[in-house]
């Protein structure tokens, strides 16, 4: 199989770029910077690509490579960092700029097959502050923009290329073809890697590893542990057994459609355990955000380990961790603004010998693409996200059965009508919270003293950042007036209009 070397130098965007190879059809591996010339040449990659990195090339410690590297003859790609490593290394210079190149700028290029078919005017992403000054003997130029004078350069004969921007991302908006070029004009590649074919790898690499032992997945009714629970199955068949913490804090039906998937479409172990009393007792009159998530966290690891010993000695933890989180959850992320509890946490507490995270590479899309591979059900597959706490942080304040009855029904409401609209494609996340706001009304000829429920849409692509849901008013006002007629305790219906940021998309 034809594959192609990411290295990696400690940048932010290493997965990405890992992620755009992987569109173009061709198989990647991610691996440290200080791989061994030998495991290159086992590795018969058809090409290299440099990643960027935080370092400045000329610090004390800063990420090298063997320079040997550049004699495999197997074509090069630098990027950021990558281009001025590879400008130092073969004799070019670097130096500071005064001030740091970022955001998109212009850039002008030249001909070249990394840029076959493009304008001679385009742009790009930039950031960064160091420069290549001087390219090095045998290179020439072959992009630049107004604060780089080498933003491209090459040696095409020893097809040794590189750039100081960044093609992975969109930002970039002819990177995708650059990259193409890269992997099909100067690598040879053809393009035959498919989602099946992580499918159909993992899956052989699982069964090597598991072998003949036991292995355990906690369900969560989300998209990502049931790709990886799948594909364990795929694996290993009934030496897997899922474990289905039903917390009660599911949206209207879930926990029934979640186990009704599994075992009518699977033949799978699976272990559902309602815990609703435990997790409604332990959050019984707490209504700090962070306490709750605690709570709710800390009661899963016990109900979880609970029925875990009831099986026996098993060997390994299945969990459904996908890149997005490895970034989110990883040391020197930014200040904790809500602990997420789907990353980590459980196998410190249990004691597995090993942990298998057979999506960790992968990107939201890219999982879900690996579903629709595996035959799981579409809805399932095209489930929008929902937070482990589930709709204890959608209650805000303290949570009761009573509250989280008014709340489903609301909630169903809502997401049944968003579908008959036919937005459910446009909008990435939408779903009601019931605010802890209780105001007069009139029903009837009777005063009410009933609950707000707010309702939130949000369009993102990456959940870091989202504008709020321009549903039309109409439809709108079909959502309130059901949710009044339908649902007992409601008496207002609010639309959130807030973006994140300054908010968050769920409430607490
Ligand atoms: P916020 O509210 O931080 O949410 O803007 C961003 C995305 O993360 C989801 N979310 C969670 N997911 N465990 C999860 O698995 C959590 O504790 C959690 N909190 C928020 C949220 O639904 C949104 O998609």
């Amino acid at each position: 199989m034809e594959s192609v070397l990411v290295l990696d130098f400690g940048g932010q965007y290493n997965q990405l770029i890992a992620r755009r190879v992987r569109e173009a059809n061709v198989y990647c591996e991610v691996k440290s910077c200080t791989i061994s010339l030998h495991d290159i040449k086992t590795g018969c990659y058809r090409g290299i690509i440099f990643t960027g990195g935080p370092a400045s090339v000329y610090v004390e410690g800063a990420p090298q490579v063997d320079p040997g590297i550049f004699r495999l003859g197997i074509p090069i790609l630098g990027i950021c960092y990558g281009a001025q490593l590879t400008a130092v290394t073969l004799g070019g210079k670097v130096v500071s700029a005064v001030a740091r190149e970022y955001g998109k700028t212009p850039l002008l290029l030249r001909e070249s097959e990394l840029f076959a078919g493009l304008p001679h005017e385009t742009s790009c992403w930039m950031s960064h502050t160091d420069y290549v000054s001087e390219v090095p003997q045998g290179f020439c130029v072959s992009a630049t923009t107004k604060g780089c004078p080498a933003a491209g350069m090459e040696d095409p004969e020893k097809k040794i290329y590189a750039v100081q921007f960044h093609p992975e991302v969109l930002h970039t908006p002819e990177g995708m073809v650059m990259i193409r070029n890269f992997l099909y004009r100067i690598c040879g590649c053809t393009g035959t890697w498919q989602m099946s074919s992580f499918v159909d790898s993992t899956i052989a690499c699982l069964r090597g590893k598991i072998g003949d032992k036991k292995v355990l997945c906690a369900l969560s009714g989300g998209v990502d542990s049931a790709v990886a629970a799948i594909l364990v199955h795929k694996a290993v068949g009934r030496q897997l057994t899922c474990i289905f913490v039903d917390h009660g804090l599911l949206r209207k039906n879930e926990g029934d459609e979640v186990e009704e998937v599994f075992r009518s479409h699977y033949d799978i172990n699976l272990v559902r355990v309602n815990a609703e009393k435990r997790f409604l007792v332990a959050l019984a009159g707490v209504s700090d955000p962070e306490q709750k998530r605690m709570i709710i966290g800390a009661e899963f690891i016990r109900v979880f380990e609970e029925e875990a010993k009831k099986i026996g000695a098993v060997d390994f933890l299945v969990q459904g961790t996908i890149y997005p989180d490895v970034i989110e959850s990883g040391p020197g992320s930014a200040a904790v603004i809500k602990s997420h509890h789907n990353v980590g946490g459980l196998p410190n507490q249990v004691g597995f010998r090993e942990i298998l995270e057979p999506l960790r590479i992968l990107f939201k899309d890219e999982v879900r693409r690996a579903g629709i591979e595996l035959g799981i059900p579409e809805n399932l597959v095209w489930r929008q996200p929902f937070p482990g706490p589930g709709l204890a942080i959608r209650v805000i304040g303290d949570v009761t059965q009573e509250k989280l009855a008014v709340l489903r029904e609301a909630d169903a409401i809502l997401r049944e009508e968003v579908v008959t609209a036919g937005l459910a494609c446009g909008i990435n996340q939408y779903f009601a919270a019931l605010t802890n706001m209780r105001s007069v009304g009139v029903m009837g000829d009777e005063r009410t003293y009933d609950y707000a429920i707010a309702l939130r849409a949000v369009t993102t692509t990456d959940f870091m950042t989202a504008d709020w849901a321009q549903i039309p008013f109409s439809v709108l006002g079909k959502i309130s007036n059901r949710v009044i007629n339908e649902v007992r305790h409601v008496n207002r219906v609010l639309y959130d209009i807030t973006s994140k940021p300054p908010a968050t998309i769920e409430y607490e």
